[in-house]
């Protein structure tokens, strides 16, 4: 009899190589050799082989190949900061490195003081009180949590809701747990917030929905949330026992006016938790730190899943986050120059008379005619005399379902250099007004 792998419940199991060789093997009515059973045992799982397919594929190879013909791309598409991290914070994590040399396995949950300096900043930043002993724990960065946090409050088959366009791991970890994705559409008409009556029907439909994932302020749109959206949202979640997860990883990436976060909006925390992050007020990706707040439930499950996954965030590295949560100063600078480099780029749109939206984030969300992956190849080769281009990230690309909508936008993410983004705000007016 023809061999079956372990644990194969049908013919998409394993590449597509290997789908196919077994096929052809099948055919013949041949038994598998010992080489062969061993190259289709070491194969990828099926919700893994879902993520295979890198959505920035297209416009990376138009990108090399523009590069291999000695374009200089100007880089706007990752939202990497290029600027340093925070010198305090190198300080403290040069510091902690020395002072915690044998302090063994950090804590799962962040040092005393790590969540103390998070509750402090909390209450400084937004008027709140998280209690530090049990509504507040550390993260390594927000991806993580995000991604993670899911496989805490999550059974298979159960549902959790999101914005069509986002971070890609709200979808990755809810269908790593085993979750269903369902999404809800952000729209130019609606300000990018979700419609509440839109997410009430989808919730008072499905009983199995649990969670939702909301974005303010919202990478790739730049908006920010509402007064009235964060209390009809907390209304609409309670009354049906879903949690809210609020990603508000942009809150100190402003224009002018403050964003606020979820947990202003009531004394009742029980179905809230919040992921904050140092990563871009601190241009501190690197380091990999964040913590999450919010109901002393929904925070124990998720430091009990920790125990599980990790052990905790490295002490000195909490050391230079407790630093960059003590001082504004460079946030306010990071701002500034944000600012800069939005007026630059937002000035030659207004030229090429194409419309964008840039309240918050570090982003600019613009509208375009036609694909937005033709735009972005176009813009690989902008300036075909100076040879310069500049890379964009196709709307398409962001969407993490069904995102009908999506196709008519680009996102910039301001993180080149001052000049850079001169230079391509010059090569805009130039070649596109
Ligand atoms: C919307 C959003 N949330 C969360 C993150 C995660 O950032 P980090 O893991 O560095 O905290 C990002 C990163 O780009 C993001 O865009």
């Amino acid at each position: 009899m023809p061999y079956k792998y372990r644990g194969s419940s049908g013919s998409d199991a394993g590449t597509p190589k290997q789908q196919h060789a077994a096929l052809r093997r099948a055919e013949r009515g041949a038994a598998a050799s010992g080489k062969e059973r061993l190259d289709e045992m070491i194969r990828p799982s099926k919700r893994m082989k879902e993520f295979m397919t890198y959505a920035f594929a297209e416009v990376d190879k138009a990108k090399s190949s523009a590069q291999a013909e000695g374009y200089r791309i100007i880089d706007f598409g990752v939202g990497d900061p290029t600027e340093p991290l925070y010198d305090g914070a190198v300080r403290a994590l040069q510091r902690g490195a020395s002072e915690h040399s044998r302090s063994g396995y950090p804590s799962y949950i962040g040092m005393p003081r790590f969540r103390q300096a998070a509750a402090g900043w909390l209450k400084k930043r937004f008027s709140v009180e998280a209690d530090p002993d049990t509504q507040i724990t550390s993260t390594a960065g927000s991806k993580e949590a995000i991604f993670h946090f899911p496989f805490a409050i999550l059974d298979p088959g159960e549902s959790v809701l999101m914005p069509s366009i986002g971070y890609p791991p709200y979808r990755g970890g809810t269908v790593f747990a085993g979750g269903i994705p369902e999404y809800y559409q952000l729209k130019e008409e609606n300000g990018f917030l979700p419609d509440l009556a839109e997410i009430e029907r989808k919730i008072s439909a499905n009983s199995g929905i649990r969670m939702i994932w909301i974005n303010y302020p919202n990478n790739p749109t730049t908006a920010m949330a509402t007064d009235a959206f964060y209390k009809g949202l907390i209304e609409l979640t309670q009354k049906y026992g879903v949690v809210i997860a609020s990603d508000e990883a942009y809150t100190e990436m402003y224009v002018d006016k403050k964003p606020r976060s979820v947990l202003e909006f009531s004394d009742d925390w029980s179905n809230i938790i919040v992921f904050q992050s140092l990563s871009k007020r601190s241009n501190a990706t690197g380091l990999r730190v964040g913590f999450a707040a919010g109901g002393k439930d929904l925070i124990s499950y998720y430091r009990k899943l920790r125990t599980q996954l990790d052990s905790g965030v490295a002490n000195a590295v909490q050391e230079a986050a407790i630093a960059a949560l003590g001082d504004e100063g460079h946030v306010q600078e990071m701002r500034a120059l944000y600012d800069e480099k939005r007026k630059l780029l937002t000035a030659a749109l207004d030229t090429a008379g194409i419309r964008y939206w840039a309240d918050s984030t570090f982003y600019v969300w613009a509208k375009i005619h036609g694909s937005s992956i033709d735009f972005s190849k176009r813009m690989l080769t902008l300036d075909r005399e100076k040879k310069v281009g500049i890379n964009v990230t196709p709307g398409s690309m962001l969407a993490l379902g069904d995102a009908p909508n999506a196709d008519g936008y680009v996102r910039f993410a301001l993180v080149p250099h001052v000049d850079e983004v001169r230079l391509a705000a010059e090569l805009m007016r130039a070649k596109l007004g």
